[in-house]
């Protein structure tokens, strides 16, 4: 079954928003998905690697900076938080003009760490819009009056996206700041009024309101997760309120050294049924009280709500996605966000695209990882976002068609 089939089986809206594989034929990035099949198809035939290593990178995962002021109990990324490796302004700016003049279409500001932290991000924002990239920003929404600053340049593609997980102050402050010795930053009601100053600067902005679920009974380093599934009506009717369009829900990933991002990880399956009634029934709860906002369900809980996540741990051998967006990070290059500071997806030293012969390099680089890294077994136990990318390219590659036959599609934008 093909993730899509997932969703129209579990009867929630397609968002658009997920549809990687319309993306792949957006007017800006079908003549290098066009090559990238025929350089796929060549290298099936003849072993050359030679037109994979010309693939430019048409989204990447940003992480400006690892340093966060926040201290969510759940950070999948708690590891690299803080720990030090730093990006210079001028790094930043050379890699994006390095990745822009290879093809490059979207940038998403995220982290490992809080993209606003970073002391050229201002600058960052505007070089990223000057090279004509849409852009995306993820951020706890601490720092807003930084984001109001730019907010001129952010056109209608692009978006910011707050991750709330809360629709009450006391569990917003469990999430964000439980952690023993973890002194508050925010408030809840900060967050929302910052929120509003940003839509207020700029109403065109897309503005997410991000709601990680967390289930009963997770752990994570020894720290024992706050259930918020109660909260999610909550989280749609502060959206409402305070100027949001979107509401994006998504279910908690645990890390695990050798697994990876898991989800649900030690939950029983017997216990998964009435967990996932219980989300459907707080979503369904939140939809009637959402009014203009869109409440966007990622593929991963659209899967597991289906109780179908089996299809998105059934990867290719090899991860074509790979080949298009990666994750660039103060301490190294990945092929996947799944695998973010994992010696196993790294493709290259932070300096790997910044300029054009370190990105011949690391683009040598990502095709002799990609093609030995099997993501068959390395991704068996990840709901992998990417699964319907990955079958709907595979899919192309190993049809008859001619390149030249793959229709532009109507993709509201670029980012994957
Ligand atoms: C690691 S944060 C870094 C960016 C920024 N500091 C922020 O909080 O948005 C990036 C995104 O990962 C999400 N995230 C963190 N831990 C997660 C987990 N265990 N499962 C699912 N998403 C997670 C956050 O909610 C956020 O939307
Ligand atoms: S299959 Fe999915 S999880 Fe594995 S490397 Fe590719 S995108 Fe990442």
């Amino acid at each position: 079954m093909q993730s899509d089939e997932i969703r129209v089986a579990a009867g929630a809206a397609t968002p658009s928003i997920h549809q990687f594989g319309d993306k792949l034929r957006h007017p800006r990035t079908i003549a290098a998905f066009r090559e990238f099949v025929a350089g796929m198809r060549h290298y099936r035939a003849t072993g050359s690697t030679e037109r994979l290593a010309a693939t430019p990178l048409l989204s990447i995962n940003l992480d400006l900076t690892t340093a966060c002021d926040h201290a969510c109990g759940h950070c999948v990324d708690d590891e690299v938080i803080n720990t030090g490796p730093k990006y210079s302004g001028d790094n930043v700016l050379h890699t994006i003009d390095t990745l822009a003049d290879r093809g490059l279409c979207s940038v998403i500001l995220i982290g490992g760490g809080e993209p606003t932290l970073h002391p050229k991000f201002g600058d960052i924002v505007r070089h990223i819009k000057a090279r004509g990239l849409e852009l995306g920003l993820v951020t706890h929404g601490g720092h807003a009056h930084k984001i109001v600053k730019v907010a001129e340049e952010f056109q209608p593609t692009d978006w910011v996206r707050f991750s709330i997980d809360a629709a009450t102050n006391e569990t917003y402050q469990d999430i964000h700041f439980g952690q023993a010795g973890k002194k508050p930053r925010n408030t809840l009601a900060e967050i929302l009024s910052n929120g509003r100053s940003i839509k207020d600067a700029n109403p065109a902005i897309q503005l997410g309101y991000s709601y990680v679920v967390v289930p009963p009974g997770q752990e994570y380093h020894g720290r024992k997760l706050r259930d918020n599934i109660d909260e999610i009506p909550g989280a749609a009717a502060n959206a409402r309120e305070h100027g949001f369009t979107y509401l994006s829900l998504k279910p908690c990933l645990i890390k695990r050294e050798l697994e990876g991002e898991t989800l649900m990880y030690g939950v029983r399956p017997d216990e998964i049924a009435a967990l996932t009634a219980r989300i459907r029934d707080r979503i369904a709860a939140a939809e009637a009280v959402a009014g203009d906002v869109r409440i966007v369900q990622s593929q991963n809980l659209v899967a597991l709500l289906a109780g179908r996540l089996d299809v998105l741990r059934e990867q290719p051998a090899i991860c074509y996605a790979g080949f298009l967006r990666q994750v660039v990070s103060p301490f190294s290059i990945v092929h996947c966000p799944a695998w973010r500071g994992d010696v196993r997806a790294q493709v290259g030293t932070k300096l790997g695209y910044a300029d054009p012969q370190a990105a011949a390099a690391t683009a040598a680089a990502t095709v002799q990882n990609l093609l030995h890294f099997n993501a068959t077994r390395t991704c068996a136990d990840i709901a992998c976002f990417y699964n319907s990318m990955n079958r709907s390219i595979e899919h192309v590659i190993e049809s008859d068609m001619p390149v030249e036959e793959l229709e532009p599609s109507t993709a509201r934008d670029t980012f994957l």
